[in-house]
């Protein structure tokens, strides 16, 4: 795998005051930026030309690793060719070709696809579809929604709403009413657990007590299968098949939020195809287009998508969409990623890989302060305990000084998150290994 890093070429800015960072302490970042200016494989270049090793696919989105030919040259070239086309009422034929790719990608039944820009409107999307679907099928009174406690599905009202972290909802009001959360997957009993817990998959029950109590009133249940943003939580053995088989029973629709494992995280193309197990709905992003430009997407079953659109009057069926809905530029960096995966084999790369990842991530399971660690496929996370009265404090200090030693990995709260490009090394495995190591060691 090259490995080249382009030179950095582009001055920092020393006037950080206009922007408004997302989900970030923007006091501090602007006392101590940290900026990256150039991104080649498995690196990004800092403006001061240091290589950082991408231990995270930048936000768990760059699969193929960064700067990858053929989709810079699908880019430029669809710049040029058609920049833009209206996605109502007309379209272009690269969103035609990408659809038809991601239902042959996808598993069986999975046959439509709507695209928006995000994995935050992806999420609104599949929502929105749950209730049109319902409603089409003359069960308008299945107007409930049910997340799960810890859940993450972007920041859009209904994926906050279904939701599960307290931060991401709790300064924005009463949200959509008529939501639900069942149990999140984490047992503290279980710490340690190479791959999937042994024990929980009864927690899939949690949604048929919530049928006991609502009835025939709830639309649908949405689900990370591996809770990704909040730690790293894969699903107890029997959890996913037990909520499948329990929707089938009670016709609610199961929806997987695939936005993080999508595109081979776990060593397959999807979550649904590593587990067996298939949803009514399926949303995607990031790596569908190894996040060069952004892309989300939504895929439904045929059922959903035909009780919708071919049981619906003359005229538009579905009321909703996006003016950058299969965007030509997204659109083309999509194929050229999926031409990418496939030629190089990153997923079955991934799950090759996945044994010597999971090694060596829990070999810093006896590293100071260390209280529990996660991996699935190429993912993994450790929890450090906190630090008595400052929640948080351990985990950026780490983020920090792993920062400064030329490595990136993501900290969420004093939850340490790991999710390498697919292209990435033993070697570098083993260099991620050990500078995490080293920071986790100097700090107090
Ligand atoms: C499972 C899941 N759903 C949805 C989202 C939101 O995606 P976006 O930030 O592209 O809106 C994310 C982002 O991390 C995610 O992990």
């Amino acid at each position: 795998m090259p490995d080249d890093v382009t030179a950095a070429s582009v001055a920092a800015p020393n006037d950080l005051s206009a922007l408004w960072m997302p989900f970030t302490h923007n006091r501090a970042f602007k006392r101590e930026p940290r900026l990256f200016v150039g991104a080649k494989d498995m690196h990004y270049v800092t403006p001061d030309g240091r290589k950082v090793l991408d231990a995270t696919a930048g936000l768990w989105c760059v699969n193929a690793g960064h700067g990858r030919p053929r989709i810079v040259a699908a880019i430029q070239r669809q710049a040029a060719e058609l920049d833009y086309a209206p996605s109502f009422q007309l379209g272009h034929p690269l969103a035609f070709e990408l659809a038809l790719k991601l239902r042959a990608l996808l598993p069986g039944g999975l046959d439509q696809v709507f695209f928006s820009n995000s994995g935050s409107e992806a999420v609104d999307t599949a929502l929105k579809i749950a209730l049109a679907y319902q409603r089409a099928c003359g069960q308008g009174q299945r107007t409930r929604l049910v997340g799960r406690e810890r859940a993450y599905h972007g920041v859009g009202f209904g994926g906050i709403s279904v939701g599960g972290m307290g931060n991401n909802r709790r300064s924005f009001g009463p949200l959509l009413p008529g939501v639900d959360h069942i149990r999140h997957t984490h047992d503290p009993a279980q710490r340690f657990t190479r791959g999937q817990p042994e024990r929980g998959a009864e927690l899939a029950d949690d949604l048929e007590r919530l049928v006991a109590v609502h009835g025939d009133t709830i639309a649908a249940v949405i689900v990370e299968p591996v809770a990704g943003s909040t730690g790293v939580l894969p699903p107890p053995k029997g959890y996913l098949e037990r909520l499948r088989a329990f929707c089938d029973r009670s016709g609610v629709l199961l929806i997987f939020d695939e936005v993080i494992t999508g595109f081979g995280r776990l060593g397959a193309a999807t979550a649904a195809e590593r587990f067996a197990v298939t949803p009514d709905i399926m949303t995607l992003a990031k790596g569908i287009t190894n996040a060069a430009v952004p892309l989300g997407a939504t895929a439904v079953s045929g059922r959903v998508h035909d009780a919708i659109v071919e049981g619906a009057a003359p005229g538009i069926e579905f009321f909703h969409g996006y003016t950058y809905s299969g965007h030509p530029l997204a659109a083309a960096a999509g194929l050229a990623t999926l031409e990418t995966y496939a030629e190089e084999q990153l997923f079955g790369r991934a799950a090759e890989l996945s044994g010597a990842w999971e090694t060596a991530v829990h070999g810093l399971a006896r590293a100071p302060h260390v209280i529990d660690v996660r991996n699935l496929g190429l993912t993994g996370a450790l929890d450090l305990e906190p630090r008595a009265g400052a929640p948080g404090a351990r985990g950026a200090e780490v983020f920090g000084r792993c920062f400064d030693d030329g490595l990136l990995v993501r900290a969420t709260g004093d939850t340490i998150a790991l999710s390498p490009p697919l292209i990435i090394s033993e070697a570098q495995i083993a260099e991620a290994v050990e500078k995490l190591g080293k920071a986790i060691a100097a700090t107090p």
